[in-house]
């Protein structure tokens, strides 16, 4: 035999060792060789491969450690649509889904599984070769992530039968692999991420598949599009037929006969879901029999055949270690919990608000109290209540202040209301949370200006008031003398300063903090008055002529411009915008309320007219990418923003995307 020939064999022989290794370490979780061997194998084929290109399969092993780079994400249409599941919430909307399955005229079996907190991928084989990886998408669309889907281990490259074949399941990060990460993250002085969804879809949009493999993704196969192909009847054995193929397939799930089975396996891993090494956030039920599936049907979204039981909000135990007092700009004064670090639903939780005295006081709160805090999704966490069987004796009772913990002036609290007041000025926490709000995401959006720099720049004599934020320019050498202040970050706070002058009438608004003037009422008056010279000419009659606008409201309006000439007069003289731009008050789900960055060029749409048309449905568009922005446009030769973008996971608009959403604007 040729050394050709000899190098072709091994290379079969190390193919199947490394993947038979893979499988036995990752899927069954049951190694055979020790690490040392296979790196050892790893580092043989590598060389075979180095000195042989022609031998190296795209599917080889060696591709796990990742290496290819794409430039930019290829669309797949999904041979079927890949559907979501209906959701359920309690016991009641359990049996209203199996009620109208009956109703059918079908005896059910269900199959009880777990529900999967990552992100759902098609994975197609032909003869057996690993192909194509596809994210939902939209569900009709989604993106070819092949290079990154090879290095997640536990996906076979090849299966045990030479077939053509799609699968689906769930692409996750399981939370030992997020804690890992996140130290990694917080010593590097990176944003951490916030839960282990996002860290999963983050990691799985990488153009670089090195960052994924690094990642250590993890999977579930649950779902077989077209059983029938296969001759399978049951969703059961479909789940055997794709885990012989060498998925892994989640071994707990459980074959029910009837309600009371879907409630006692609930039960059940609601006991246990702390201890799993991944996130779970709900149960998902499905009918077992294929022709029954086929027959029940599918909605546009949702098969019928199926349906998601989601937890209820998390609620964990910590303790309430102390209250303090916050003032707001309005110099209202707020209680707020301080509690010993806890991790709800993914995110560390230190604060939670308590509102004001009477909220406290109805739930009996003590500092020292053991206390049990909730929170659902991406809500805001609340103090649940305090256990009381908990209490040593040693707790203190909570009292409420009555001076203002800034200026120490004396609080007022308004005859009827709960909340209490610093009524003094020229406070200067009221002064900060008023700059910190006009600064704000749906105020006038200086990006930058977060509200630690407004407090420090107002600590350091900087700027007093709103209009100071306008004279930086010529503070910058004096600002940049103090630590952490380097040009470029000042220059790109200012510029973001003079651009936010251009912003409409309602932004300066709602940024004003005139009392009862919320987001949508600055933006009737706006949009009513055209002008801020006009409405400041308005009368209370006038104001409260205008439908939604009632007489508190009214006289607010009138109050504060009252007494808010000279200020006024001074923003107009430094140039800030003081009409209404808004040319329709129509919404859009996908851009009103939303923050936007775009990177890179899109054909046939200039960047000033695409931030000009999100505008005018109420978003907000941005220079730099962060974790509280919702969509970066990507265009043509985009910059490093679409790269941050991809770390931290955010949804991406492509050209196409873009104009379509833009063409089907009003
Ligand atoms: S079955 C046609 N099974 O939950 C049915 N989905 O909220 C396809 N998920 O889009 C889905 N665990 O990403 C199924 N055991 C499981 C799951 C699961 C997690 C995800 C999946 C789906 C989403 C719907």
């Amino acid at each position: 035999m040729n050394e050709f020939a000899n190098a072709q064999k091994r290379v079969a022989e190390l193919t199947k060792i490394l993947n038979d290794a893979n499988y036995n370490y990752y899927v069954n979780d049951n190694p055979q060789i020790t690490d040392q061997e296979y790196d050892k194998y790893l580092r043989e084929l590598i060389n075979i491969e180095t000195e042989y290109p022609d031998l190296a399969d795209p599917n080889s092993p060696t591709k796990r450690v990742g290496g290819q780079v794409v430039d930019k994400f290829n669309k797949v249409v999904h041979e079927r649509p890949m559907l979501s599941l209906a959701n359920v919430f309690n016991e009641d909307e359990i049996r209203d889904f199996d009620a109208k399955i009956k109703k059918e005229g079908f005896t059910p079996e269900y199959v009880c599984e777990y529900k999967i907190d990552g992100l759902s991928v098609a994975l197609i084989y032909e003869q057996g070769k690993l192909v194509r990886g596809v994210t939902r998408g939209d569900g009709v669309t989604g993106e070819d992530i092949t290079h990154n889907v090879k290095t997640i281990k536990c996906i076979p490259l090849t299966l045990s039968k030479p077939i053509d074949i799609e699968v689906r399941g769930e692409i996750f990060m399981n939370k030992s692999t997020l804690q890992k990460l996140n130290a990694e993250r917080e010593k590097a002085g990176q944003p951490l991420l916030q839960n282990v969804r996002n860290a999963a879809a983050g990691s799985i949009r990488q153009l670089d598949s090195r960052i994924t493999a690094k990642r250590e993704l993890d999977n579930f196969i649950y779902y077989l599009p077209d059983p029938e192909k296969y001759g399978i009847k049951t969703h059961l054995e479909a789940l055997e037929f794709m885990k012989s193929l060498g998925f892994k397939v989640n071994p707990a799930n459980r074959l029910v006969s009837d309600i009371d089975g879907i409630l006692k396996f609930i039960a059940e891993i609601t006991e246990k879901r702390s201890k799993l090494p991944y996130e779970i956030d709900g149960v998902v039920i499905k009918v077992n029999n294929i022709a029954m599936q086929e027959k029940l049907g599918y909605t546009a979204k949702y098969p019928k055949w199926a349906t998601a039981y989601k937890f209820p909000a998390e609620e964990v135990l910590t303790k309430l270690t102390d209250i303090i007092f916050t003032v707001g700009r309005t110099g209202r004064v707020t209680p707020n919990a301080v509690l010993e670090p806890v991790i709800v639903m993914g995110s560390t939780i230190r604060r939670a608000t308590l509102h004001n005295e009477d909220y406290v006081l109805s739930k009996n709160l003590m500092i020292g109290d053991t206390v049990s805090i909730r929170k659902a999704g991406d809500v805001i966490p609340e103090v649940v209540e305090a256990k009381f069987e908990r209490r040593t004796g040693n707790e203190i009772p909570f009292k409420m202040i009555h001076e203002c913990p800034m200026c120490h002036s004396e609080l007022q609290k308004i005859a009827g209301q709960a909340d209490y007041y610093c009524q003094n000025p020229d406070c200067p926490k009221r002064n900060i949370e008023s700059i910190i709000h006009y600064v704000s995401r749906d105020a006038m959006n200086i990006e930058g200006l977060g509200d630690e720099i407004v407090e420090e720049l107002y600590n350091l004599g900087f700027i007093k008031n709103i209009t100071d934020l306008y004279t930086l320019e010529s503070k910058k050498k004096a600002i940049m003398e103090f630590d952490g202040y380097g040009e470029k970050s000042l220059n790109k706070i200012i510029e973001n300063i003079e651009s936010s002058k251009n912003n409409s009438l309602e932004r300066l608004l709602y940024g004003l903090g005139i009392k009862e003037i919320g987001t949508k009422t600055a933006k009737l008056l706006a949009s009513e008055f055209g002008t801020l010279d006009m409405l400041m000419q308005a009368t209370e009659e006038e104001l409260e002529s205008i439908r939604d606008i009632g007489s508190i409201t009214a006289k607010s309006v009138v109050a504060y411009f009252k007494s808010h000439q000279d200020l006024i007069a001074a923003l107009k003289e430094i140039g800030v915008n003081m009409t209404y731009k808004g040319v329709n008050n129509g919404t859009n789900d996908l851009i009103t309320n939303k923050r936007f960055v775009i990177t890179g060029t899109i054909t046939g749409i200039g960047r000033k007219e695409i931030k000009e048309k999100l505008e005018s449905y109420n978003a907000r568009v941005s220079e730099s990418v962060s974790k509280n922005t919702d969509v970066v446009i990507v265009g043509a030769n985009p910059g490093s923003k679409y790269q941050d973008a991809l770390t931290l996971g955010i949804t991406i608009w492509d050209e196409a995307k873009t104009l379509e959403v833009l063409n089907n604007l009003q």
